[in-house]
């Protein structure tokens, strides 16, 4: 297959799978875990423009997403693209669930299984779904053959992971980006005039600012976690960063340190800037970021979000650091 590498090619390609879109699902409904990121927001697009109102978009806002990122699915598919969107807040469901968990891997566990739970519940009350929509690409499809090889995994990754086995043998899949990489698939977001903070969104983790706010999760430092993040990406977006950087975000450890602030002590937590480069997230570099740079995002970060008093810039490659810090 030719890589769709232009808009004329991804016009093409969209034609083509609204096409086969329509003759796979008829007028029949079809439902989407649509999180916000491109893969699941390319996957709603091209099917609204086949099928309408016969796509139901489930938007699960497990209370990890970062700052306005619910809000911006919602502008952009139910007042934008008049998407058939039903959003969930299910933010206690997963605080609660994860309130006192330091684990990563149990945290990943809990996320991705109540994820799971949420969207299964929600499936359910839906009469007359025939089909999944899912957002599948190329790599995913590589990478599970890889797993089914018995490499080991140095983090489970799981997002979704499977469908209760009554949901599973309910649905058919519906796959329209299954043959493509990521690089194409933001091409033909383009195309189908999705915004560029959705189109060219770095890497987000499944688990969301979930593996960021280190060790067991408290709601005032997932706050602080989500104040300071917004804070970097609203500084790199100013110095064009954003344009250079592979992926770059806030990790917020479990500890706290003295400071000082209006001469007084002041106890709070550190956040720690990570921003790295790579091509495949196997191996990865570290940016260069101007001291200017980092000075003002010390400062804002520092002077604005409660609870922060001092930032750290980390300077580890992976190996031997992974990306995330969890
Ligand atoms: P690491 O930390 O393993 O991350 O160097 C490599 C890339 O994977 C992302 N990542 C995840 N993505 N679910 C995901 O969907 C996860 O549990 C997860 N953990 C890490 C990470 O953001 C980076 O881009």
């Amino acid at each position: 297959m030719e890589r769709i590498t232009t808009k004329a090619l991804a016009e093409a390609f969209i034609d083509e799978q609204v096409r086969e879109v329509r003759a796979q699902v008829g007028d029949k409904k079809v439902l989407l875990a649509l999180s916000g990121g491109v893969d699941s927001s390319v996957v709603a697009a091209l099917l609204i423009k086949a099928i309408g109102k016969q796509l139901i978009c489930v938007h699960v806002n497990h209370g990890l997403m970062r700052k306005n990122e619910s809000e911006n699915v919602i502008e952009v598919f139910q007042n934008q693209l008049d998407a058939n969107l039903i959003y969930i807040d299910a933010t206690d469901r997963f605080l609660n669930l994860l309130a006192g968990v330091a684990d990563p891997e149990t945290k990943r566990k809990i996320i991705g299984g109540e994820f799971i739970n949420v969207f299964a519940d929600e499936a359910r009350k839906l009469d007359g779904v025939s089909f999944l929509a899912q957002g599948t690409i190329y790599p995913d499809i590589l990478e599970s053959v890889k797993q089914g090889e018995g490499k080991k995994a140095v983090k489970s990754h799981h997002n979704v992971g499977g469908l209760p086995d009554d949901l599973a043998e309910r649905f058919e899949l519906v796959e329209p980006i299954k043959l493509l990489y990521k690089d194409e698939v933001r091409v033909v977001g383009r195309a189908l005039g999705l915004p560029s903070e959705m189109v060219d969104r770095q890497p987000f983790p499944g688990p969301g600012l979930g593996v960021r706010c280190l060790g067991a999760i408290t709601r005032d430092r997932l706050h602080a976690l989500r104040e300071a993040d917004a804070i970097l990406r609203e500084e790199f977006d100013k110095c064009g960063l954003n344009q250079t950087v592979w992926q770059y975000f806030i990790a917020i450890p479990d500890i706290k340190s003295v400071g000082v602030k209006d001469d007084s002590r002041y106890e709070g937590w550190p956040a720690i800037i990570r921003a790295v480069n790579t091509k495949d997230a196997i191996t990865a570099t570290i940016e260069e970021i101007p001291y200017k740079i980092l000075h003002t995002i010390t400062n804002r970060i520092t002077n604005e979000v409660e609870g922060i008093n001092r930032v750290l810039y980390d300077l580890t490659p992976k190996p031997t650091g992974t990306i995330e810090w969890e």
